[in-house]
Formats: C-alpha cells, structure tokens, sequence
C-alpha cells in the first residue's frame, strides 16, 4: 500500500492507511486532529466538515483516497490562538457556542462560504449552514458571527 499525500493545513503530508478509511478517522487518529468531530457519521450533521479544497465536505463518509494530492484544512487551519481568523474572532465576540461541538463543522461551512462570497447575506449564511446541526440552538448567534467576520474581512 503506497502512502496517500495531500497538504493538511497548508503543510505537506503523507499517510499509510487504508485508501477507503474515512479521512476523518484519519485525521482524528493517525494525524492527531480533533477539531473535526464525529457526530451522525452519516454525512448528515456536519460535524466533521473540513475544507476539500474550497468546498466543505463531511470527512466522516469521504474517503481518504479522495483527499489524495488535495488541500485539506480542519479548523486547526483556520487559525489559532496567537493569530485566530476573523470567523474565530466574530464567534467569540458574538458568543455563539454554547457546548461547542459542532462549532468546528459549522466555522469550516462559514469558512466555504466566504471563499466564494466575501459579502454574504443573511439568507446567504443561512443556506451555507443549513447542513450543519446544533442541537443547543445557537444559530441566530452563529448567523451574526459570519455577518461580522465578513464586515470584518472586506474592511481590511
Ligand atoms: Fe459527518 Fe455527521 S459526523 S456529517
């Protein structure tokens, strides 16, 4: 079996594994990545979004062969505590988690969005993150976090 290499959050990397393991399962366990969650496992709450290429993809049914000489990003990519990106700033000041756990999957949609629309609207943030689920409810908060990230990102 020859390694499958594609660059995870910007670096290059290399994996031994199954071709057909889900790529989140490699992320979280051989790769050590945990801000892609396991949620549905089905493809149906976006949990587990990441970044294939620019389009957000569910990692928990897409297979790691798929991946193969690709742009991965979790939302490890995005940012982090030093230099956080603008959706990580707009989440915290608008305070749109409450447990959090699907936060990863839906900043990884938002992050999608504003890839190929800079300047969304509200029904626009909508749309973008009609497959990710929170079942704490949070997504007025989580819609307002995009709006400022985007404000934020096309004044700089
Ligand atoms: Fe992948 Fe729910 S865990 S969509």
């Amino acid at each position: 079996m020859s390694a499958i290499r594609f660059r995870l959050n910007g670096v290059e990397t290399a994996v031994d594994a199954d071709p057909d393991r889900p790529l989140l399962d490699v992320l979280r366990g051989e790769l050590g990545l945990t801000g892609p969650h396991f949620g549905c496992g089905a493809g149906e709450c976006g949990a587990c979004h990441v970044l294939l290429g620019d389009r957000a993809v569910t990692s928990c049914d897409t297979p790691l062969w798929s991946a193969a000489d690709q742009d991965i990003t979790t939302v490890e990519g995005l940012g982090n505590a030093e230099r956080p990106h603008p959706l990580q700033r707009a989440f915290i000041a608008e305070q749109a988690m409450q447990c959090g756990y699907c936060v990863p999957g839906i900043m990884i949609s938002a992050a999608a969005l504003l890839r190929q629309n800079p300047t969304p609207t509200d029904a626009d943030v909508r749309a973008a993150l009609d497959r990710n689920l929170c079942r704490c409810g949070s997504h007025n908060r989580m819609i307002r976090a995009v709006l400022r990230a985007a404000g934020e990102m096309a004044a700089s």
